[in-house]
């Protein structure tokens, strides 16, 4: 958590965590108040749960702070006032839908109220210099506003992610007046609340198939760390009608670009097929570096040849078809031999600066079509 908010809490700073109802925000919220709470007084401002409820949940969660105070409270003028006077060294809000101003007519969760009622908190906590934690719950429909109302009137936006299914949640970044904007943090939801997940790269990699044609893993920076990712790639004759193309967790428009570049400058054709992308764990690969695996991973799932396990690859694919350099090659390429990776295919021109290593063997590439020589 520190490591997303760019070094820690800023005093004065307000910070919205958005999220999927059910994700994690207030067990992560609580859990933080168990650490800060050794040398401030927190207020736990909750608008969803009872006192007794919140209480069951710090128990299960070992929260026990004696600086922890719980107000179970709704109206935003009655929660200044208790700021005012208390003056803690951190307030939360949970949930910041929940949230009333007397003076407005329109019904708690509307655009107009979440809008003022985060002004007011924020103008009584910027006075004092108090932290505010603000919680908001990512809604589709359109009748509770979101986090997207609150994102310029605040100093940090964070939105907590995660597969429902999945045990693993992901903290990322999206807005940072204090630090870098691209850092994530790595949970697990065990069943006593969340743990750091110190090895994402190993997460991300687990239960991987062997052998199977259609898959390449991808060395990728988030922020100041290397992560290995999955990426999958599937290529099946199209039924009728034109070809289906479909990204998850890459962008769509890049990909049709690259099944261009492979189209036309290196001899792959995807015209009449069918073809789809997956990042495995619900990571977004935003960084050109992915141009190599994705385009790997398209060819090996076309020719139906298996990249071998232990190759990662990364570089960013140019119009020409040409392996473009990439930057944080030794991070990279640390990640991969830590993990036990044998092969990198990387951008030949990267090669200059980077020292040979016994361990891994760096295999520098110009165009698409030697790479592909390297996995056959
Ligand atoms: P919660 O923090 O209440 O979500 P939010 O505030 O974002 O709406 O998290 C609720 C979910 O987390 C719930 O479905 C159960 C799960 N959970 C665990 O798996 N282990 C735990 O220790 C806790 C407290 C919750
Ligand atoms: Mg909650």
């Amino acid at each position: 958590m520190d490591r997303v908010l760019g070094g820690g809490v800023v005093p004065g700073g307000l910070m919205l965590i958005g999220g999927d109802p059910g994700i994690g925000k207030s067990t992560l919220l609580l859990q933080i108040c168990q650490h800060l709470g050794n040398n401030i007084k927190i207020f736990y401002v909750s608008g969803e749960e009872s006192g007794r409820q919140l209480k069951l949940r710090a128990d299960r969660l070992n929260v026990h702070s004696d600086n922890l105070y719980i107000l179970c409270e709704t109206d935003v003028d009655t929660i200044i006032n208790h700021i005012q006077k208390e003056k803690p060294g951190l307030v939360i809000i949970d949930s910041i839908q929940t949230m009333n101003l007397a003076a407005l007519s329109s019904a708690p969760g509307s655009v107009t109220q979440v809008r003022e009622c985060t002004s007011a908190i924020m103008r009584s906590a910027k006075a004092a210099d108090i932290p505010v934690f603000i919680v908001s719950h990512v809604n589709k429909d359109g009748a509770i506003a979101g986090p997207k109302v609150m994102e310029h009137i605040v100093d940090c936006v964070l939105y907590f992610e995660g597969d429902r299914n999945t045990s693993y949640r992901i903290l990322r970044c999206m807005k940072n007046r204090y630090g870098s904007t691209n850092e994530i943090g790595v949970f697990e939801m065990r069943d006593k609340g969340l743990t750091e997940v110190e090895n994402p790269s190993m997460m991300l990699l687990s239960g991987r198939p062997h052998n199977v044609s259609g898959t390449c893993v991808a060395c990728m920076m988030e922020g100041t760390r290397p992560l290995l990712a999955e990426v999958q790639g599937l290529v099946s004759p199209t039924g009728f009608g034109n070809p289906r193309r479909m990204a998850t967790g890459f962008d769509y428009n890049r990909l049709s670009m690259l099944l261009a570049v492979l189209e036309k400058r290196s001899g792959f054709f995807f015209s009449n097929l069918d073809a789809y992308i997956n990042v495995i764990g619900g990571l977004r690969l935003d960084e050109p570096a992915a141009d190599l695996p994705v385009a790997l991973s398209l060819i090996s799932s076309l020719k139906d040849q298996a990249v071998k396990d232990d190759i990662v690859a990364f570089g960013e694919i140019g119009l020409a078809g040409e392996i473009r350099s990439v930057t944080n090659i030794e991070a990279r390429i640390g990640e991969a031999a830590r993990l036990g990776f044998k092969k990198i295919i990387m951008p030949y021109h990267n090669l200059k600066g980077v020292s040979n290593r016994s361990d891994v063997e760096l295999i520098g590439v110009k165009m698409i079509k030697d790479a592909y020589e390297v996995i056959t």
